[in-house]
């Protein structure tokens, strides 16, 4: 009954909708400890964090959202274990949520004490329907809000050393009017006073997505067009996913001219989620640009992010899921078989192999396991590649037809998969008198 508010810019360019993809990779800062962990039915314990944060180091990620240390007793004990037991490597930026009111952003500073290299991260509400149900509060006693906690930051930080960084977030960015939003983030900016060995950040949620991704896209064009110090300053995204595309924000976002993104692995964060840096990873080195994050045993890191969430993966979850490079149809099966002969022979520039959006090897999958699966919708070109390159047996046409017909039959029947040895079986019993 009701329509979502949104806006989209006064002055809108769209040079982004000239861009064909982007070409590196942003800087990423992971907020599963964060964003991802305040989401959870049963939040992680101390012990599944320091673990998760592993994880994420050993997945590449450089910045990592580590939580929000005012507000939780176990936030700030783990952040100071991270600190105390010396588990943050020194390229490795740890970022603290604060909101921007004294007393938090004070308790922030001592739970961040002791730590190598820190971005401090405050944020307040500046949309239209927070301003006006939540806070009741004007324009101007909103944007005082967010210079009064800017100024803070910076005082505490010439206090606490060179190591401690800013980032500001206009939480529901895409709820405010954009030149409102561009007003508070430039009186932030005047107070952080930007330089290029210190650049602060300016993040631009999609707190709650409720428009198409190329009205954020130009919200975000046009902060960055109209940002001050715009050369000194890193332009942050973090969309989230209620409309179900995070993604697209975040790859329209980057065309926009934004500069990093915060996500989480799998998409974990509040109701949707937060954009998954996974798909998003991976759909850049799909396009041949390298992301500077290792996902080449995905597997791996499936198990242990359900381990430590209580989460589980879709079966159909980008990249990642247990199905996402399956052919059990005939002809898919066939076009793959043939795809991987060519691939062989004329070792092409490109990856070219039908149905599969890059070589599953890259991310730890394998071709007899993950990709050519036979059920009863299977057909002789599955069926013959499992033998061949599984069994080396390389069937004449007339047998592997022969093949693939008993085990769509047998599959049929018993309403089950056939896994490779049980083909490989068939195969026997089937030729059992043939020499
Ligand atoms: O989604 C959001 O707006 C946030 C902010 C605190 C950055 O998580
Ligand atoms: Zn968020």
């Amino acid at each position: 009954k009701y329509k979502r508010q949104y806006f989209m810019p006064p002055v809108t360019c769209m040079k982004w909708a000239e861009k064909e993809y982007v070409d590196k990779a942003p800087v990423w800062c992971s907020v599963d400890l964060r964003d991802g962990n305040q989401a959870l039915v049963i939040p992680m314990n101390l012990e599944q964090k320091v673990e998760f944060f592993k994880l994420l180091v050993d997945i590449g990620f450089k910045e990592i959202e580590v939580g929000f240390p005012a507000a939780s007793e176990t936030e700030y004990t783990f952040l100071r274990k991270l600190i105390e037991e010396d588990l943050i490597p020194d390229d490795v930026t740890v970022q603290v949520l604060t909101q921007a009111r004294e007393h938090i952003i004070k308790k922030t500073f001592d739970a961040v004490k002791g730590a190598k290299n820190v971005i401090v991260h405050v944020y307040n509400s500046t949309s239209v329907s927070q301003r006006e149900q939540v806070f009741k509060k004007s324009k101007e006693e909103i944007l005082q809000i967010a210079v009064e906690g800017a100024k803070l930051l910076k005082q505490l930080t010439e206090e606490a050393g060179e190591n401690y960084r800013f980032e500001y977030s206009p939480e529901s960015f895409t709820g405010t009017e954009p030149e409102y939003a561009l007003e508070v983030c430039n009186a932030v900016l005047d107070i952080w006073q930007p330089t290029a060995d210190r650049k602060p950040i300016i993040n631009l949620p999609v707190t709650v997505e409720h428009s198409m991704p190329h009205v954020y896209a130009s919200q975000v064009e046009y902060i960055c067009e109209n940002l001050k110090y715009r050369e000194n300053v890193i332009v942050s995204l973090h969309p989230h996913n209620d409309r179900g595309c995070g993604v697209a924000d975040s790859e329209m976002g980057l065309l926009a001219g934004a500069d990093r993104i915060e996500g989480t692995l799998f998409g974990n964060g509040e109701r949707t989620g937060n954009v998954d840096i996974i798909t998003l990873a991976l759909n850049m080195y799909s396009q041949g640009v390298e992301p500077n994050l290792d996902f080449t045993d995905m597997s791996a890191i499936c198990e242990k992010y359900e381990e430590f969430t209580g989460m589980k993966i879709s079966e159909r979850s980008p990249y990642c899921g247990a199905l996402v490079f399956a052919a059990f149809s005939g002809s898919h099966q066939d076009a793959i078989a043939k795809g991987m002969h060519w691939l062989d022979e004329k070792k092409p520039e490109h990856w070219t192999v039908p149905y599969l959006p890059i070589d599953p090897k890259d991310v730890g999958r394998n071709y007899d396991a993950d990709v050519i699966r036979i059920n009863s919708q299977s057909g002789k070109g599955g069926v013959g590649y499992i033998l061949e390159t599984k069994y080396g047996l390389n069937l004449p046409a007339k047998m592997r037809e022969a093949m693939g017909y008993t085990a769509k039959a047998v599959s049929d029947h018993t309403q089950k998969e056939l896994l490779p040895d049980q083909i490989f079986e068939l195969f026997k019993k089937t030729f059992e008198n043939v020499t």
